[in-house]
């Protein structure tokens, strides 16, 4: 289609958060005996199936998130998208469904971006293009069994910040009276169960005045897991470690994944392990980090009676490691870990 691949004008990009916008048109693929459909671009954006679909009744349901970034040079780029291919695959080999040909993952990404390429956000706006691929069981079972029919879908739309105050401080809130996630359960996983069972700590955290909160592990609540929305980083207070939980019941993160590599490519020790919740009051920043929330400050974590207390500001070690990974998926800084895929 010959559309202009700049900017539109109708859309106020400096103003954006992070919400659905309806934009030209998603992508989707069936799959029905034993095989894939072609591709097809969607201009509606409702979705009609069978009342019986496993996605509805029994969770058969995954999602991913990454972004595309106008960059510098003017070409539009996506951050690691082989990497959530390898993730959704993970997810709905664990659900049961079949799994993604990562050519048709990124065939996919390709298409919907440039037909929604309007819909990427200026060079220099701090907004991008959020991609949303989403994947589910449409084939009817009443018994608790796989479906023989599946949807996977990509949904684009431009976002700014999730977090409103961009690389201010959130204050968070351990929650001691939920799980995320159980110890043997789907915590690595991105099945959209997860994120209904955050839904309520999420909302009692919220009410409290703590937008984002932070899980335990839930075998012992005695070690850090992970945010509701993101991976759980700290920073050592000499300044030289780059600490992150490790944990068999929290999401793999591709933004972690990236940081960590970052973090040793500017000369800090990586350390990927358990860690203790007393640990908080070693650290000197702490961040959440994630596709959606990039890198965001912690300024506070409330544990009960106890406040451990951080910059109300994104800190310096933390700000070298922002600016190195957006510098990146903005075609600023040289990739010299192949992580960009030009559509
Ligand atoms: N943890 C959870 C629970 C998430 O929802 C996300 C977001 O996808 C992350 C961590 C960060 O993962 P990624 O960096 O791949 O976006
Ligand atoms: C993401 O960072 O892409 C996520 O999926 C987190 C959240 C918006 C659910």
């Amino acid at each position: 289609m010959n559309r202009s691949s700049e900017p539109r004008n109708d859309i106020d990009w400096a103003s954006l958060g992070f919400q659905f916008t309806p934009v030209r048109s998603h992508i989707r693929y069936t799959w029905k005996n034993g095989e894939w459909s072609k591709g097809t671009l969607c201009n509606e954006h409702t979705i009609t199936m069978s009342v019986a679909a496993t996605c509805l009744h029994y969770g058969q349901a995954a999602f991913e998130g990454l972004k595309a970034f106008r960059c510098k040079d003017g070409r539009i780029c996506v951050f690691r998208p082989d990497e959530n291919c390898k993730r959704m695959n993970r997810t709905v080999h664990q659900l049961l469904g079949p799994e993604i040909p990562e050519e048709m993952f990124l065939d996919a990404i390709r298409t919907v971006v440039r037909d929604n390429i309007d819909y990427v956000p200026p060079y220099g706006s701090g907004g991008s293009l959020y991609i949303r691929p989403l994947y589910i069981g449409t084939g009817s079972q009443i018994g608790v069994a796989p479906a023989d029919q599946y949807d996977f879908l990509i949904l684009v739309m431009p976002v700014g910040a999730y977090y409103k105050d961009g690389l201010h401080g959130v204050p968070a809130l351990i929650i001691e009276e939920y799980d995320r996630a159980a110890p043997l359960g789907m915590g690595q996983f991105k099945v959209a169960g997860n994120y209904g069972a955050s839904l309520m700590p999420a909302k009692k955290a919220k009410l409290r005045g703590f937008p984002i909160p932070l899980f335990l592990d839930p075998k012992e609540h005695k070690y850090i897991d992970e945010f509701g929305t993101s991976n759980f980083l700290a920073i050592s207070r000499d300044g030289t470690k780059y600490i992150t939980s490790d944990s068999a019941s929290i999401l793999p993160s591709v933004t972690n994944k990236s940081l960590m590599q970052v973090a040793e490519d500017i000369g800090l020790t990586v350390e990927k392990r358990a860690i203790e919740v007393g640990e908080l009051a070693d650290f000197s920043e702490v961040d959440a980090c994630g596709t959606a929330v990039v890198i965001t400050p912690i300024s506070s974590i409330t544990y009960g009676d106890t406040v451990f207390q951080y910059a109300n500001e994104c800190g310096k070690v933390s700000k070298k490691l922002y600016d190195r990974l957006t510098g990146i998926q903005k075609g600023e800084v040289e990739d010299t870990h192949n992580w960009l895929f030009e559509v």
